[in-house]
């Protein structure tokens, strides 16, 4: 199994290991403040979890997931990715990263951003329009589940919900159309990454984060959503 190298603990980064640790891969995961901050979450996630500081988690990765929002004046660690699929699960949303005139005027998607601070990665939007958190308002005890969780189900299930991927490198897509399936999800394919404002929030498809959508209704929520430039 690859290991998977996870930046960004948070809600989304903390339960994305734990998913991926219950799918059977290895994770190394960092934060910003440092491993001895993580120790009680990968005691939780058990011997196939570590953690790292950011560079290390990069440089023992296969691939990795970056779970934090995007800012231009990142520090990533470029080197240590060098060559590899890089999947960012970050949503643009103004209101908590402040705004990026280049995304707003339709210029660029977020993603594009992503892929320029990381030339010599292969940069893929994934991830974005599930929840790593309870599904509010609770119904019952199931929807305590984060939605990641609580909506996966084995292929070909009747009732299998999809998720979106864009990247501007095929192999990176393929990768993720293959880890979704690990987790219990069906893909589609909204390449390359300057078409992934089509799953932006605030699009047809994104009212569908909480409980998910099929492969057929994703693909026509992806074709019916409308730039919103300004
Ligand atoms: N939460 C969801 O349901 C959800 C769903 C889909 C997508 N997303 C996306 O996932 C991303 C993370 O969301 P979240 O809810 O998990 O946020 P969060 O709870 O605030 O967690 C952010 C994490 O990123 C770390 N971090 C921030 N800057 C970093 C850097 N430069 N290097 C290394 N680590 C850094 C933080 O570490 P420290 O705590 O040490 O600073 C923290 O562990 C966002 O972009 C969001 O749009 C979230």
């Amino acid at each position: 199994m690859a290991v998977i190298g996870i930046i960004g603990a948070g809600q989304a980064g903390s339960t994305l290991a734990r998913a991926l640790v219950a799918a059977g891969h290895d994770v190394v995961i960092a934060n910003s403040r440092g491993p001895e901050t993580l120790a009680g979450l990968v005691g939780e996630l058990g011997s196939r979890a570590r953690a790292a500081h950011v560079a290390d988690a990069a440089a023992a990765a296969d691939f990795a997931i970056i779970a934090f929002p995007y800012a231009p004046g990142d520090r990533l660690p470029a080197e240590e990715l060098a060559g590899k699929v890089v999947i960012d699960i970050n949503n643009y949303m103004a209101w908590r990263d402040g705004s990026y005139p280049e995304v707003d005027l339709g210029h660029k998607t977020v993603h594009e951003l992503r892929q320029e601070q990381l030339p010599a990665s292969k940069v893929v939007k994934a991830f974005t329009h599930v929840q790593f958190h309870e599904r509010h308002p609770l119904r019952g005890q199931e929807d305590e589940l984060p939605a990641v969780v609580r909506l996966a189900r084995p292929a070909g299930a009747a009732d299998r919900k999809a998720l979106v991927v864009s990247s501007d490198f095929p192999e990176a897509a393929e990768l993720v159309t293959r880890l979704y399936d690990d987790l219990g999800f069906d893909a589609v394919d909204n390449s390359p990454l300057s078409e992934s404002w089509r799953s932006a929030p605030g699009t047809p498809m994104w009212s569908h984060s909480v409980d998910g959508q099929s492969r057929e209704e994703l693909v026509r929520n992806l074709r019916n959503a409308h730039r919103v430039i300004g």
